[in-house]
């Protein structure tokens, strides 16, 4: 059997998901709403290496002591075919690992595309997104392009709008390359034991995701920037509050913020999502990108900023 290769890109979720129903099965507690982008990737190689007593994961070419977070998603996909064989997943992040920016959503569909393939499962679609699940609950969405709904009743996933339909901008203000400290697993499970918030925030979800929806249907920039940035804001709140607090925003994240609110001030069309990590992603119309970059390259500390588009979905790709 030929060696597959797969990609697959970040997204960023506008309407966030923090918290588990049931941290077996990995099932989010809330549906999200979110936007694959284009630029970073992930790329997941399976091959069978019979030098091997079991299966092995290695990531940024460090062989990785066990298969981790992707363990789940190997047992789930392969128990649809007998393989004996080990296989060795060598998986490549083109930007910064566990750093907020949706590294283990883009390395879990990468590899779910590429071992879907490299043993002829055929699996559904449904069976690929709750594969994604059992890696990272975010992971199903970067199966899809474009602003992409993965809805709780079913945790079934769809796009939206495609790539092309309403071709925003995003802008990456990366303020630090560290990895977290408190990883999103372990943090959602704090915050569902300790936050005071959680459950307003659990159960407000509904209505942010319906003004998304609409938003996003009737390409409402002002009421999609206004729903995306107070999610955000109740996101931060309930890890804030959780014990230990979770503060994943540093000094250069909020000199960012208040940027972001003066070039609202006099007019700007911008909005910024933060996830479990320190980055800043500002998503505006095309004609206020270069604008806005030039405007973030004023604040210190600021470590890249990388301008992309909304992206395809995992897919596999020829080995060049
Ligand atoms: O899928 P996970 O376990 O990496 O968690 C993702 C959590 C957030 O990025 C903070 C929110 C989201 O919906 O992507």
């Amino acid at each position: 059997m030929s060696d597959v290769t797969a990609i697959a890109h970040p997204n960023f979720a506008l309407i966030k998901y923090w918290g588990k129903t049931d941290s077996i099965n990995n099932f989010p507690a809330m549906s999200s709403i979110s936007i694959t982008i284009d630029t970073l990737y992930s790329t997941a190689k399976v091959s069978f290496d019979s030098s091997l007593k079991k299966d092995l994961w290695v990531l940024n070419d460090t062989e990785q002591e066990s298969l981790g977070q992707i363990e789940p998603t190997i047992n789930y996909l392969k128990s649809f075919k007998a393989v004996k064989d080990p296989c060795v997943i060598k998986s490549i992040n083109n930007f910064p690992t566990a750093a907020g920016l949706a590294s283990s959503a883009s390395g879990v569909a990468s590899i779910v595309i590429a071992i879907n393939e490299f043993f002829n499962l055929n699996l559904s679609e449904k069976e690929l997104v709750d594969a994604a699940i059992l890696g990272s609950g975010s992971a199903p969405r970067s199966l899809y392009p474009g602003f992409v709904h993965l809805n709780k009743k079913d945790y079934s996933c769809e796009t939206i709008l495609d790539t092309n339909e309403w071709p925003l901008k995003i802008i990456i203000c990366q303020t630090s390359s560290d990895k977290k400290l408190v990883s999103s697993r372990e943090g959602m499970r704090i915050s569902k034991l300790t936050s005071s918030y959680y459950e307003a925030w659990v159960n407000d979800q509904d209505n942010d995701i319906n003004k998304a929806l609409k938003a996003i249907k009737t390409k409402d920039f002002d009421l999609l920037g206004e729903v995306s940035e107070d999610n955000c804001k109740k996101m931060h709140k309930v890890m804030e509050t959780s014990q230990p607090p979770l503060i994943y925003r540093n000094l250069t994240t909020h000199l960012c913020i208040q940027k972001i609110k003066e070039m609202k001030f006099i007019g700007i069309g911008i909005f910024y999502t933060i996830d479990a990590g320190p980055q800043v992603k500002i998503i505006c119309k095309a004609k206020h990108a270069d604008q806005v970059i030039s405007e973030m390259k004023s604040i210190p500390n600021i470590q890249d900023i990388i301008e992309v588009n909304l992206g395809q979905g995992a897919r596999l790709i020829n080995e060049g």
